[in-house]
């Protein structure tokens, strides 16, 4: 297996927010997925992430007050700068998302980004990437990435609630292996139940892992500790909430053994081994 970084450099956001549209919308169980014309970024990162908004009917309230732009990852990035498309995949959760899945084709969004530090793929080591709920979004650009490089092969873990979410899984061909916590397809359970079995398989065959996750807090904190364990390399792609998305702000700090760090200009990814838990305070899913 060659040696290749990927994620090494940030890639630089454009200053300030620019205008983009929705190509198209499409549902996969109860997730939203959002492809975008971006005819003003750089090609961004698999683990970074832009801060979104609808260009009309953004507020609530009695006075239509504006809400603040919400980050989503990116999920796939085709085209070449200047006329780039980025697929968002999301769940509607709040005002935010709710109002982002009822968006239509043609419809104009404002942007921001990318932001953020993405995934620093190893590949001297064979690459485990866990994804849980809507943290599929990075994971599927991650293993766009790795399949876009000559030799490297990886496995990829799929954990959700349901079978209807896993629908985003097979709608962006993610080859992986599934867990349903209500036991509706895949291993009834929880998603680092397979993910123990495959390090556990690969420290037996003398296999060396890297393991890359997105998911909820109580997800990553799992999959952190069974990393810890068994020494394997992990990073985290983590969530915070974000006003700002570009260091402004500090409402994104998260207590790591360096000290608090700004998610959003040290993350979302960070390497394990600079926390001592990945169960952040005011994380989002
Ligand atoms: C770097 C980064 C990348 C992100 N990428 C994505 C992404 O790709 N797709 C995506 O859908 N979201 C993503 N998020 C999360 C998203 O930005 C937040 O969930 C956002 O706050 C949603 O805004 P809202 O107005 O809809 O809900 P809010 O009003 O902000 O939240 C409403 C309530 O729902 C809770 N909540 C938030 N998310 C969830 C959830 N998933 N399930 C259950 N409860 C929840 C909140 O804690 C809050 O109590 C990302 C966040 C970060 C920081
Ligand atoms: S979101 Fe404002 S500093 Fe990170």
């Amino acid at each position: 297996m060659s040696s290749v970084s990927v994620g090494e450099q940030r890639v630089q956001a454009p200053f300030g927010r620019r205008a983009a549209t929705v190509r198209s919308v499409e549902h996969h169980g109860p997730y939203t997925a959002l492809q975008v014309e971006d005819d003003g970024g750089p090609r961004p990162l698999a683990g970074q992430f832009y801060m979104l908004q609808t260009a009309a009917g953004w507020g609530g309230g009695e006075d239509g007050r504006p809400y603040l732009p919400r980050a989503l990852s990116f999920a796939r990035v085709g085209g070449e700068p200047g006329d780039l498309r980025l697929d968002f995949l999301l769940e509607a959760v709040g005002p935010g998302t709710s109002r982002l899945a009822e968006c239509v084709a043609g419809e104009d969004l404002m942007i921001a980004g990318p932001f953020g530090n993405g995934f620093t793929l190893d590949a001297t080591r064979w690459p485990v990437l866990v994804a849980g709920g809507i943290g599929l979004a990075p994971i599927v650009a991650l293993d766009d990435e790795i399949r876009e490089l000559d030799g490297v092969r990886s496995s990829a873990l799929v954990g959700m609630r349901d079978a209807a979410r896993l629908l985003a899984a097979d709608a962006y061909e993610l080859v992986h292996t599934a867990a349903t916590e209500d036991g509706s397809a895949g291993h009834h359970g929880f998603v680092t139940d397979p993910l123990a079995s495959e390090l556990d398989a690969g420290a037996q065959s003398g296999r060396e892992q890297s393991v890359y996750a997105c998911g909820p807090p109580a997800m990553l904190e799992a999959v952190r500790a069974l990393c810890a364990e068994r020494s394997v390399p992990v990073q985290l792609a983590m969530e915070s909430g974000m006003a700002c998305g570009f260091g402004a702000c500090y409402g994104c700090v998260v207590p790591t053994v360096d000290g608090y760090l700004r998610l959003c200009v040290d993350g979302p990814v960070l390497d394990g081994s600079r926390l001592e838990t990945a169960l952040v305070a005011g994380a989002g899913h």
